[in-house]
């Protein structure tokens, strides 16, 4: 069919995870996951806007046990490819987690502003627990110590696209981890 709409496909320079290893990980996250919340009752997944929308929606598929989901929503970084530094909750809970099992779901920890942010605003709330799940982890590039207890895949020091992250808001539908060309980033420069 003849379409004037840009051809996303077209953009990719290499997939760095595929759709296949990427659904083999979440389900192995699940499962770590269920059996160390085997003893509790309550668990509520909070899946960090808009990034985390992919993973969290297939990881709660993953899990077989019963759990609350709610969702935050935080700055990113708009069109631009390095943190600012500066988080800012763009939505809330709907509902206080005060005494809840609570468990952060992200696509991304790269400087690990976000989730030191994140994790002290929520400690402050006073949960039961509160851990953290990311998707994808780019040891090299931390600048703020948080500790991470679910970890996807390490992957280096590189600006990647899909299964829920983005480039100027594009390529989140992407079912697999890509790089983009250089040529994509250009207009920036
Ligand atoms: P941090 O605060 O630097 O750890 O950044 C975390 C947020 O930055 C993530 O939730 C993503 O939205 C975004 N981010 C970081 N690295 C990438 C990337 O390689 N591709 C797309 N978004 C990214
Ligand atoms: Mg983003």
């Amino acid at each position: 069919m003849e379409t004037n709409i840009r051809d996303i496909y077209a953009d990719i320079d290499r997939i760095l995870i595929s759709e296949e290893e990427l659904q083999t990980r979440v389900r192995e996250l699940a499962a770590q996951i269920e059996a160390d919340y085997a003893d509790e009752e309550d668990l509520l997944l909070i899946c960090v806007l808009k990034g985390g929308f992919v993973v969290l929606s297939d990881l709660s598929r993953a899990l077989k046990r019963p759990h609350a989901l709610d969702f935050m929503g935080v700055s990113s970084y708009g069109a631009s490819t390095a943190s600012s530094g500066a988080v800012q909750i763009l939505l809330d809970l709907r509902e206080p987690i005060e005494g809840r099992n609570v468990l952060i779901v992200e696509d991304i920890i790269d400087s690990g502003h976000t989730l030191n942010y994140l994790r002290h605003n929520l400690l402050a709330r006073n949960p039961a627990s509160l851990r953290i799940c990311t998707l994808l982890n780019k040891p090299s590039r931390r600048e703020a110590d948080v500790y991470v207890e679910y970890i996807g895949f390490d992957i280096p020091d590189e600006f990647v696209v899909g299964y829920g992250l983005d480039f100027a808001e594009i390529y989140r539908n992407f079912p697999f981890i890509a790089v983009l060309k250089p040529e994509v980033f250009a207009h920036l420069t």
